[in-house]
């Protein structure tokens, strides 16, 4: 199956791993929307890329509902729907952090992906799925990274739940390595991943009309170290 005729909302794909999905998508001839932050604004800039130039353009945060409500009255149906949209990076010992800061990376990531869920299934067409991001910390902890480890270990649950509960519509994770942490370059079997690499598995996860429940860990093995 390729994407032909397939119309794929992707909330965060101004940049990194929602770009390139973007990108996959197009050369796939699917139809794509991107909504971000600041999409609109960056629109003018994001047509000079090869593929995107027909792509629609929204901004709009995710941290509240009212915003999400007027995106999707503006774009109806779509075929998928995958989420991309990154929290601030939180990193510090447990008892130091600041709550509010955390609240907002919840806002964010979390709480973002659940509205997205909640308010837009009923404009998934029949066949269609839902891809959320989670990423390596939500298995593998790792010192100094819990707001990110609470995050992703939830959006996973999330993921599984809803796979249940939002049935036939498909639900499924992508959960990416690392992609800049220079640190973990070394410790990695296959060192950083790159946007294109992890995007591919959003794409998988679409197709796969077997699939749901599922997250594939695109990782370059990060979980096992
Ligand atoms: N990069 C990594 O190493 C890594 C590792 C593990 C997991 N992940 C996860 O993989 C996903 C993609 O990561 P990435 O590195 O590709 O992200 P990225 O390049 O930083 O892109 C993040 C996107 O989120 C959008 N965004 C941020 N805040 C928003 C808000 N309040 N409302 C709407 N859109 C908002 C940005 O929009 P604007 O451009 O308009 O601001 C941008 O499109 C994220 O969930 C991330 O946590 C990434």
């Amino acid at each position: 199956m390729n994407m032909k005729n397939q119309t794929i909302l992707i909330i965060g794909g101004s940049s990194g791993i929602g770009l390139a999905l973007a990108q996959q998508v197009k050369e796939q001839e699917g139809n794509v929307i991107i909504a971000s932050k600041s999409a609109e604004e960056q629109a003018h800039e994001l047509r000079k890329i090869n593929k995107l130039e027909e792509c629609k353009y929204f901004s709009f945060d995710i941290t509240k509902e009212s915003d999400i409500k007027k995106l999707l009255e503006k774009i109806g149906f779509v075929d998928h729907i995958a989420i991309t949209v990154k929290s601030p990076l939180i990193v510090a010992p447990f008892l130091e952090l600041n709550t509010q800061d955390v609240r907002h990376a919840f806002e964010t990531k979390l709480w973002g992906q659940y509205h997205i869920a909640k308010l837009a299934y009923k404009q998934i067409k029949s066949g269609g799925s839902i891809v959320f991001s989670s990423g390596t910390l939500g298995v593998r902890p790792y010192l100094g990274f819990s707001t990110l480890s609470i995050i992703n270990g939830a959006v996973e649950s999330l993921c599984k739940t809803l796979a249940l509960e939002l049935a036939p519509i498909r639900v499924n994770a992508v959960s990416p390595g690392f992609l800049q942490l220079k640190e973990m370059e070394d410790k990695i079997p296959l060192g950083l991943g790159k946007p294109s690499q992890i995007a591919e598995a959003y794409l998988c996860l679409m197709k796969n009309t077997y699939l749901t429940g599922t997250t594939i860990f695109s990782d370059g093995g990060a979980t096992l170290v």
